[in-house]
């Protein structure tokens, strides 16, 4: 596998590239990508989103069962996002009503998606099983009691998972394993039992079952470098699945095991590539599986900012210089800021960034690059170096905004959200429209005399 086919483990999208003093994202120049669609502007590399997918696959077909690579959606949706995964034969990992709705106007089949949430309302079960969702991920007691309750009520079945708390806790570089995981997702495995119960009341109550049980999920955290978890998440989980298989005579047809995987954003990150991922996470279950002779589950993952994440990135247009002779410090700002990008902001994430229509310029300058919303925490990057030469109308690229940027933005102070395009072969396409002002008023009502 070429290092292309993992863009994770690299800063830039798998198309990037320079000609004199400018970036080229799949094959297109920066300064045209401006011109033609403005900034700020989320760019897609393809052929990052395809090596991604194809990377992962490519481990999956290593096991000895079936799987399914499910494109965890909160990271980055849009229906033409959905569209290609589906050409990539992914499915999706869906959070919300909106994100299956998306993925239904898409003409994603659906069911190769797996409804996830702790909270998931009425109406949104409703509309999972009515269009067709393959699997719905059981969050809590409570869930169990309205799936089972809406499906009955629908004349639905429902195909599920029970998310679970293996008590493996990852935080980027800090992994524990607690007998009890303190987190609001997912059964503790001493609740398995009463939701078997729970299941079996419900099959029993009318004339058909509604709900049966494929299998357990859990999901250990985001932005993860390290292997042993996933070994420990793949070796607890079957442990449950023989106890249940001992106890309960139950063998279960589906396995998933989350998303997570790290991606490099500054030269700092070491995260391992796909295949050392996968290929762990393959060995640990087929391993576990071996030891009990129990039949292979269907392997599900849900990756989320792995399959996206480096392949966008965000084009802005420098505006305005402040220099601080007492401090000797400058601030240089943008066009888009945390209304784009609410990462910094959220939590102190770090990017890596340049000033793409003078690349092949020596960063040498110091400055803190800042946002434009009226907001003193929207800053971008603390300290940035850019070229001396730096000026109005340069455009800066930030690398690696593909996950949690666009899918997390914001309208704050009525900024109309950027466009989305996706490049591939010098050619682009809008996937997202930008924004316009009309559109910032376009829910509201005026007020009426009362
Ligand atoms: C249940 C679940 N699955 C998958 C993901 C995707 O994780 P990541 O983007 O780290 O791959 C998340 C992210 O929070 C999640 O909560």
């Amino acid at each position: 596998m070429t290092a292309a086919a993992s863009p994770n483990t690299r800063i830039e999208p798998a198309s990037h590239a320079t000609s004199g003093s400018e970036v080229l994202i799949g094959g297109c120049p920066v300064s045209d990508l401006a011109r033609q669609f403005g900034t700020p502007l989320y760019v897609l590399d393809q052929a990052s989103l395809t090596g991604m997918a194809r990377a992962y696959q490519a481990m999956l077909d290593t096991y000895p069962g079936e799987s399914l690579v499910l494109f965890a959606a909160k990271a980055h949706c849009n229906m033409g996002l959905c569209q290609l995964m589906q050409q990539l034969d992914c499915g999706l990992d869906l959070v919300s009503g909106g994100e299956v709705h998306t993925a239904r106007q898409a003409g994603f089949n659906l069911a190769n998606t797996l409804f996830n949430g702790n909270n998931k309302s009425d109406d949104e079960l409703a509309y999972a099983l009515a269009h067709g969702v393959g699997l719905i991920s059981v969050d809590n007691a409570t869930e169990l009691e309205q799936l089972a309750r809406v499906a009955m009520a629908n004349g639905r079945h429902a195909t599920i998972l029970l998310r679970v708390a293996p008590g493996i806790e990852c935080h980027t570089h800090d992994y524990i394993k607690t007998g009890h995981l303190d987190s609001k997702f997912g059964f503790d495995l001493s609740q398995i039992d009463a939701a078997l119960k729970t299941i079996s009341t419900a099959n029993s109550a009318g004339n058909s079952p509604v709900l049966t049980l494929a299998g357990l999920h859990a999901h250990i955290g985001s932005q993860i470098f390290e292997l042993q978890p996933y070994q420990d998440l793949a070796t607890t989980m079957l442990a449950e699945y023989e106890r249940i298989r001992r106890q309960h005579g139950l063998v279960m047809t589906h396995i998933d095991l989350g998303g997570g995987l790290g991606i490099k954003y500054t030269e700092a990150d070491d995260p391992p590539s796909v295949e050392t991922l996968a290929g762990t996470l393959v060995k640990a279950l087929v391993d576990a599986c071996d030891a009990v002779q129990y039949p292979y589950p269907k392997l599900l993952i849900e990756p989320g900012r792995s399959m996206v994440a480096t392949a966008g990135t965000t084009l802005y247009e420098i505006g305005s210089f402040k220099h601080i002779p007492q401090l000797d410090k400058t601030y240089v700002a943008v066009n888009g800021g945390m209304g784009d990008n609410i990462r910094v902001a959220l939590y102190q994430a770090q990017y890596t960034a340049r000033v793409a229509t003078r690349i092949n310029e020596p960063h040498t300058k110091p400055v803190a690059l800042v946002g434009r919303y009226c907001e003193s925490g929207d800053i971008l990057f603390d300290r940035l170096l850019v070229p001396e030469t730096i000026a109005p109308g340069d455009l800066l690229i930030v690398y690696g905004t593909g996950a949690y940027n666009a899918s997390m933005a914001s309208n704050y102070n009525r900024v109309p959200r950027p466009a989305t395009v996706l490049v591939k072969d010098g050619q682009a396409q809008v996937l997202v429209k930008r924004e316009t002002w009309d559109d910032m008023t376009r829910l509201d009502l005026p007020l009426r005399p009362v």
